[in-house]
C-alpha cells in the first residue's frame, strides 16, 4: 500500500498517548545555540586523544556483547561521586532521561501517580506517561522557591509513588535546599528522585542530597554527564541509590542497553573528570554575567544555581524568541509567560546574545 499517507488516528496507538505531544526543543543549525543547556564547549583536546583510544579498544570487541554490568563505568562514577558509594549502588543508561525512564518503569507504572512542583523539567511528565502512570503538578512560591513545610504538604496530599525534585530546577535555576528533600522524604512513601542534573554549576559549598542517602532507601540522586562534563551527544546519565533499587532497575533495563563504546567513551571520560570540568568555572562566570547583565537592561533575572538564566520581563516572548532567532542566535520559550530561557554559553556566544538582545530592547 505504497504511497498511503497515515496519520496518527489511522494507527492502534495506546488511548493514552493520543493527543500528545513529544519532546521537541528545536535543533536548528543557527550560529549560536543556547536552547538545551549544553556545555557548549567542546571536549578538550588534551583528554579527546585518550577517549577516542578507548573508543577503538572496544571497537576491536565490538562483535561481542558489551558488560551488561558497566562495572568499569559504575567504578568510575561511585569514585567521581565520592560520599562512600560503591559501584553497588550505581546505575547508568544512555542519558539521565533514560535512567529516569527506568526508575519510573519499575516504581511508576499504570495505576500509580509521579509528582513534581511545576513549573519543572518538561520530560517528566513525559516520561511518566509513557509508562502508563499519571502525572500530578505541585505549584511553587511566584519565585519558584519552595520552603520543607509547604513542599511536605503537598506530596502528603497527593500521595504519589514517585516525587521528583529537581535540584536545581531546570527550568527556572531555583536551588533546592536539603531540609525539603529531607522533608518530602519523610512525607512520603514513595520513591524520592532528586535530579542533580546541574549539581556542578552549584556553588561549591553547596549540599548535595548524595549525603542524604544513608538509611534513606527510597532516596534516589540522578546526575548526567550532558551538562557540566560537556559530552551530551555520547549520552550518558547515571545514578545513585541503594543497591536494592538498582537490583529493581535490572528488571526494566533492556539487556545489553549501555553499549562497549558508550561504557568505553565515558569510563576514559570519567578518568579525566578534573579536566572535562574545567569549563565549569568559567561557565559559571557567563552565567553571573547574564544575570547582572539582564537586569540592567530591565530584565527580571531569577536566581540560578545552573548553566541556565531564566528571565522575566520579557513583554511578548515568542516575538523576543524570533527576532534573536533572526539574528542566529536560538534560546528556549519555556513557556512561562513573560520569561525566556538562556543557557551561558563561551563569552563569544554570551555577549552575541546579550548584545542582539540590547539590541530588540523589548523589556516590558
Ligand atoms: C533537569 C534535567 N534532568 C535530566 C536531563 C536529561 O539529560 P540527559 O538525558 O542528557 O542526561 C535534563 C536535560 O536537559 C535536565 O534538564
Amino acid at each position: 500500500m505504497g504511497g498511503v499517507i497515515v496519520s496518527l488516528a489511522d494507527l492502534p496507538l495506546r488511548a493514552d498517548l493520543r493527543g500528545q505531544t513529544p519532546y521537541g526543543a528545536p535543533q536548528a543549525a543557527l550560529p549560536v545555540a543556547l536552547n538545551v543547556n549544553e556545555n557548549t564547549h567542546p571536549v578538550p583536546d588534551e583528554v579527546a586523544g585518550d577517549i577516542l583510544d578507548s573508543v577503538a579498544r572496544a571497537l576491536r570487541d565490538i562483535n561481542r556483547y558489551p558488560d551488561r554490568e558497566f562495572t568499569a563505568l559504575r567504578e568510575g562514577f561511585a569514585d567521581y561521586l565520592g560520599h562512600g558509594l560503591t559501584a553497588d549502588q550505581i546505575w547508568a543508561a544512555n542519558g539521565s532521561n533514560e535512567v529516569l525512564q527506568h526508575v519510573l518503569q519499575a516504581f511508576a507504572g499504570p495505576g500509580r501517580t509521579a509528582f513534581g512542583f511545576a513549573p519543572t523539567y518538561s520530560m517528566y511528565p513525559l516520561l511518566t506517561r509513557g509508562t502508563g502512570a499519571t502525572w500530578v503538578a505541585g505549584h511553587r512560591a511566584h519565585d519558584f522557591t519552595l520552603t520543607p513545610a509547604d513542599a511536605a504538604a503537598q506530596v502528603e496530599e497527593a500521595g504519589p509513588d514517585v516525587i521528583f525534585l529537581c535540584a536545581p530546577n531546570n527550568p527556572t535555576g531555583t536551588p533546592l535546599t536539603l531540609d525539603v528533600i529531607e522533608a518530602v522524604y519523610d512525607a512520603s512513601h514513595g520513591i524520592v528522585i532528586v535530579d542533580e542534573a546541574y549539581a556542578e554549576f552549584a556553588p561549591r559549598d553547596a549540599g548535595t542530597a548524595l549525603s542524604l542517602l544513608p538509611g534513606r532507601e527510597r532516596l534516589v540522586v540522578s546526575r548526567t554527564m550532558s551538562k557540566a562534563f560537556a559530552f551530551a551527544g555520547a549520552r550518558v546519565g547515571y545514578l545513585a541509590a541503594d543497591p536494592a533499587v538498582i537490583d529493581a532497575l535490572r528488571l526494566v533495563r533492556l539487556p545489553y542497553h549501555l553499549s562497549a563504546l558508550t561504557q568505553a567513551a565515558a569510563t576514559a571520560a570519567l578518568r579525566h573528570a578534573p579536566v572535562m570540568l574545567g569549563m565549569v568555572d568559567e561557565i559559571v562566570a557567563q552565567r553571573d554575567r547574564i544575570s547582572a547583565t539582564l537586569d540592567a537592561l530591565a530584565y527580571h533575572p531569577h536566581e540560578s544555581w545552573t548553566n541556565f538564566v531564566l528571565f522575566g520581563g520579557v513583554e511578548d516572548p515568542p516575538a523576543t524568541w524570533q527576532a534573536l532567532y533572526d539574528r542566529g542566535i536560538l534560546i528556549r520559550d519555556v513557556g512561562i509567560p513573560g520569561h525566556l530561557r538562556v543557557t551561558a554559553g563561551t563569552e563569544a556566544e554570551t555577549t552575541a546574545f546579550l548584545d542582539a538582545l540590547a539590541s530588540i530592547d523589548s523589556a516590558s
